[in-house]
């Protein structure tokens, strides 16, 4: 591990990529193209994770309340989703990295529903980098599916509910075999969640760079990762 980040890197890190928009309008361009060089951006801060040695990166791509958007913009999206996935895998997999979706896959057009299976498949038994992209994904449909599958398991019998543990609560969401959320970064300046990670990220150091994300240079997730490891992190406690 790199000296720079002290001896605290994070062990899951998530980002909201935000300012794809507000990018493409400054440069008079279509929010496509916005979208499409924040793609640029994600490619690096993929291979940077992966190359320092991050365990966890979790990347929000789509959300639930991201159909509202135009008919154009949200093909535009899933078009550079396809393309991405297409494009990357074969890297990503010489990478050693581990890609998983988090969200609705059934939500999804049957092409990128198939694209995105191929690259969990494909990349499963792989040990470095967990990669996951959240796509149409909602904290809170997340919850009501878990809750679903542990009424479920209450109904059969096979749960009683004085046993339900929040590591019962942990294990039915996505992220069930992964560490919560240490540094959550969003970029562009906005300073809420847009109903992504609510559970995972119950202690996460969180950071907001005004930065929009197509500009968000491996300067600043350094800068980022480097806040991280001087913060006093408690969880409740007290140090003496
Ligand atoms: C984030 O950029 C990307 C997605 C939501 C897919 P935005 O498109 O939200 O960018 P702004 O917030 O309009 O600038
Ligand atoms: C959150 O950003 C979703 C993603 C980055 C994919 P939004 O731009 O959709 O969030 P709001 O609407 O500003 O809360
Ligand atoms: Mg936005």
């Amino acid at each position: 591990m790199s000296e720079e980040f002290g001896n605290k890197l994070p062990r899951h890190v998530a980002i909201i990529m935000d300012g794809n928009g507000r990018w493409a309008k400054a440069h008079a361009l279509q929010v496509a193209a916005g979208h499409r060089k924040g793609v640029e951006t994600l490619r690096g801060i993929i291979r940077e994770s992966s190359d320092i040695g991050i365990e966890a990166l979790t990347l929000y791509a789509f959300s639930t309340e991201n159909w509202k958007r135009s008919p154009a913009e949200v093909g535009a999206l899933m078009n550079l989703l396809l393309e991405y996935f297409t494009s990357e895998i074969d890297e990503l997999n010489e990478k050693n990295v581990c890609i998983r979706i988090l969200g609705d896959k059934a939500g999804l057009p049957d092409a990128q529903r198939e694209a995105v299976t191929q690259a969990e498949k494909r990349t499963e038994s792989n040990t470095g980098l967990k990669l996951n992209i959240a796509i149409n994904y909602g904290a809170r449909a997340e919850m009501l599916s878990a809750v679903r599958a542990i009424a479920a398991q209450v109904e059969k019998g096979e749960l009683r509910p004085q046993d339900i543990t929040e590591e019962t609560i942990a294990g039915a969401l996505y992220t069930h075999d992964l560490p919560d959320v240490d540094l959550l970064i969003r970029t562009s300046g906005e300073m809420r969640l847009s109903n992504f990670l609510l559970y995972q990220c119950a202690y996460a150091e969180m950071t907001f760079p005004t930065v929009l994300w197509p500009d968000f240079s491996l300067a600043d997730y350094h800068a980022a990762l480097s806040a991280f490891g001087r913060r006093d992190r408690r969880f409740g406690g007290r140090k003496e």
